[in-house]
């Protein structure tokens, strides 16, 4: 498909209100569009920027009906936008990316298989659908991990099994659903790369970040990984390959685990701009955010050359204390640091693991991006990092 370009002024709709919509929101104006965000919570991140909201349901007939009457092309922020909602989007205007796209990576199991096909090595596991099914866990497999198959983020929808009993107990724990059981791996670190591809198939993949998780939530990302040449370059051109066999149209983040022997294992994917692409806002040519937009509106993709070395810190609910002694973090410390940006989302109400801001630390030298890191930790009450 050729790219048609969309002139500015034109309208594009976002599904989901996140912060995620909000940053696209923010690059979608600045190059001279406009947005209709659908979400069914009224002011939320996306809605208090965009220059249109409807607050409904994602299934809302009237409310898709609206975008497609208002919009040349449309967009997600939530990967769990209902693949019916998305489909009769589709029937009417452009929907980056395509509905059955979304849907592999909205599953699992769907995912792992669409990276075998790949020839990229997924981690070993097994699909459970019923009881019967932990009993035939082959032990190679554990201790493992037991996660649902859909409907799973920030460590929510997962289970540490360490026997086939255990596995069963925590199959019915998670609700007696679709799940893949897989092999706790040895990592030795973790990183993403954000894929862009256009509509004429063109791509560009985002150096290659490196994410500390805390209790399953991502703490912390390193731009650019720490991680030899070669690695890199490697994880790179299997995100590419990814995009490339889904002929995926938007901005794709894979996940990958890097093994203590060095070897490199897919782990998820999400069909949108990623956490770990923040820092690509104040560190690169052109943000996670503006590739989305410029894919949408059929623009060329941007320049990925990274600028900066670059360290983001999340900002999570629990910086503001616990529930029976909140209090307003200190903005103004923060502020006032050298080499560091500081986003809020907007949202009102902090809430413990909820994803409220972030910072971006920029620096010549990985040790004086993450020192700049270590200090939006102390002001922020945030454990330091190693
Ligand atoms: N097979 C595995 N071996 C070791 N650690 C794992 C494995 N699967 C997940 N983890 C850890 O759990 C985190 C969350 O798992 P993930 O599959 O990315 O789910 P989600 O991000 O949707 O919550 C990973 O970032 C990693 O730290
Ligand atoms: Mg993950």
């Amino acid at each position: 498909m050729a790219n048609v370009s969309l002139p500015p002024g034109s309208w594009l709709g976002l599904l989901g209100g996140g912060q995620l919509g909000r940053m696209f929101v923010h690059a979608a104006q600045r190059l001279g569009y406009r947005v209709l965000a659908l979400e069914p919570e009224a002011d939320c991140p996306a809605a208090q920027a965009a220059d249109a909201a409807i607050d409904a349901e994602y299934t809302d007939a009237a409310a898709l009906s609206e975008i497609a009457r208002r919009c040349a092309a449309a967009t997600i922020e939530f990967e769990n936008v209902p693949a019916a909602a998305l489909e009769s989007l589709a029937s009417h205007i452009p929907v980056f990316p395509a509905p059955a796209a979304v849907a592999v990576a909205q599953n699992r199991i769907a995912e792992k298989r669409l990276f075998a096909s790949c020839n990229v090595p997924v981690a070993p596991h097994r699909l459970i659908e019923r009881a019967t099914d932990t009993e035939r866990i082959d032990a190679s497999l554990l201790p493992g991990i037991l996660k649902t198959c859909t409907l799973g983020y920030d460590g929510l929808g997962q289970r540490r099994v360490a026997t086939i009993e255990a596995a069963k107990a925590a199959w019915h724990e998670l609700g007696g659903v679709a799940c893949v059981v897989e092999k706790q791996l040895p990592l030795a670190t973790e990183v993403s790369v954000i894929v862009a591809r256009a509509q004429d198939g063109s791509a560009a993949a985002f150096p290659v970040a490196e994410n500390q998780h805390r209790s399953g939530i991502l703490a912390l990302t390193i731009l650019p990984a720490r991680i030899d040449a070669e690695l890199a370059q490697r994880a790179r051109q299997w995100a590419l390959t990814i995009a490339g066999a889904l002929d995926y149209v938007g901005v794709l983040c894979v996940e990958f685990f890097v093994l203590s022997d060095g070897s490199l294992v897919a782990n998820e994917m999400a069909p949108r701009p990623h956490n770990s692409g923040h820092a690509t806002i104040e560190a690169c040519t052109t943000s996670q955010f503006e590739q989305q937009v410029r894919i949408a509106a059929g623009l060329p993709l941007g320049d990925v050359t990274q600028l900066s070395t670059a360290v983001m810190v999340n900002v999570l609910g629990d910086v503001w204390g616990r529930d029976d002694a909140m209090r307003e973090p200190d903005w103004a410390a923060v502020a006032a640091l050298p080499g560091t940006k500081l986003h809020l989302y907007g949202k009102r109400t902090p809430r413990h693991g909820r994803k409220m801001g972030h910072v971006t630390c920029l620096a010549t030298t990985h040790a004086t991006a993450l020192e700049r890191a270590n200090r939006v930790a102390l002001a922020l009450g945030i454990e330091p990092f190693g």
